[in-house]
């Protein structure tokens, strides 16, 4: 077992936590609070390459390993998890499925401007009445011979306005059940395809998800990932690489609160000294790191696994599942630590609490996540 990073995922993480720092941080509060969608920092964050970080360099992306996508996640999320959301379903859900079972013409006309973040990519799962149970997709998709035609509702859709181009889910074949199901690319813009209004959210309300409509939208064959009835596949295998990414965004934000704690801890005094000098707050962050230590072992690995093409689904799963837990317990704790100043925006951990609790929902929540690893687990 080797621990130590490369030079160059030194130097990307590097690059991140600058960024964050630089870029991020000084409109965070802002954006939060009034839902601004970190445009002008997505497109930055495009031109240094993070929109398609593991996509390869022949389709417009950086060519990284899945364990620098882990460093950035982290980086990122520390500061702005309603950024690094933008990161993680571009790059694990869109340029990674694409890449890896599109065509050579869906490569070049939509992957290269997604993977150079020229275009912005989301993932269209979740429905109504379907997202923790995701075979039962109420959205159709008609055979129309030359052409699916597409009706239904997608929910929950992050990048849902901001996007430009769609992988949706959708059933063909309802008899066929989860054989069934396609892939189809949808483009920003086809007749029938309207965008629903901004949910108001508790987190990441700098990211943008909204609910999406199609209406008899004629989705050309051509934009049909993989064989027919592939959809449902297709959607598990891409949400195994996304849940590194969610279980690295909550490993960021709960090391982001964590050492806004220990900062805190040290400047704050009571009772004649600093905070920091009491056992109650020293076991508190001692507590906080050795869990984060934990989570961000585990992200690794299963960033690892991958990189290795070795099975990661359950490594993937446990990962999301423990560093989600870790980013609510961490940044309660944060709050804890830093009294008064903690429930008030300025101090940047109130909002961290919030936005960690989106990381035991979406991609899956805590408990899809316990059905893989025990389906593993009783094999
Ligand atoms: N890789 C490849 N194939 C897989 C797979 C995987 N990881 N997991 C399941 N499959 C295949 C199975 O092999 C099976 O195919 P066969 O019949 O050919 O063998 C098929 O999929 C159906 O599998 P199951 O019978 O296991 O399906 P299930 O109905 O029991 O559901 C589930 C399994 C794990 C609960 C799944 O429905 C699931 O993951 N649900 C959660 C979905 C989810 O994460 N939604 C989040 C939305 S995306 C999002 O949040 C993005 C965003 O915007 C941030």
């Amino acid at each position: 077992m080797n621990f130590e990073f490369t030079e160059e995922q030194l130097m990307v993480r590097q690059a991140a936590r600058d960024f964050a720092q630089n870029e991020l941080k000084p409109g965070v509060i802002d954006r939060d609070e009034h839902q601004k969608f970190p445009a002008e920092q997505i497109k930055k964050l495009g031109e240094l390459g993070f929109m398609g970080l593991m996509t390869s360099e022949q389709y417009g992306g950086s060519g990284m390993d899945a364990i620098s996508y882990v460093l950035v996640m982290e980086e990122l999320s520390k500061v702005d998890a309603s950024a690094s959301v933008v990161i993680s379903v571009n790059n694990s859900l869109v340029c990674y499925g694409l890449e890896k079972f599109g065509t050579e013409e869906q490569k070049q006309k939509y992957l290269i401007p997604l993977a150079r973040g020229e275009k912005i990519g989301a993932f269209c799962l979740s429905e109504p009445e379907a997202g923790s149970d995701a075979t039962s997709q109420q959205t159709t998709a008609i055979d129309m011979g030359d052409h699916y035609l597409l009706n239904g509702t997608k929910n929950w859709i992050t990048n849902g306005n901001s996007a430009s181009t769609y992988l949706v889910i959708a059933q063909t074949d309802a008899s066929k059940k989860h054989h069934g199901i396609n892939a189809l690319i949808v483009e920003r813009g086809m007749e029938g395809f309207t965008i629903g209004p901004k949910e108001n959210k508790m987190g990441i309300r700098g990211s943008d998800t909204h609910s999406l409509m199609f209406t008899d939208v004629k989705v050309p064959k051509e934009n049909r990932i993989g064989e027919e009835g592939f959809g449902f596949k297709f959607a598990m295998t891409t949400l195994e690489g996304g849940r590194i990414g969610i279980a690295s965004q909550a490993l960021g934000i709960a090391s982001g609160a964590h050492e806004l704690a220990v900062q805190y801890a040290k400047e704050r005094k009571a009772f004649g000294k600093t905070i920091a000098n009491l056992q109650s707050i020293q076991f508190k962050l001692a507590d906080m790191a050795t869990e984060i230590e934990a989570a961000r072992l585990m992200c690794l690995k299963a960033a690892w696994l991958k990189d290795h093409h070795l099975p990661y689904g359950q490594a993937s799963a446990m990962a999301k599942l423990f560093a989600s837990k870790v980013a609510m317990d961490t940044t309660i704790e944060a709050v804890q630590i830093h009294g008064g100043y903690g429930f008030v925006k300025e101090f940047h951990v109130e909002r961290l609490m919030r936005d960690a609790k989106i990381t035991q929902i979406y991609e899956g929540t805590s408990e899809i996540q316990k059905i893989v690893i025990s389906r593993e687990v009783l094999k």
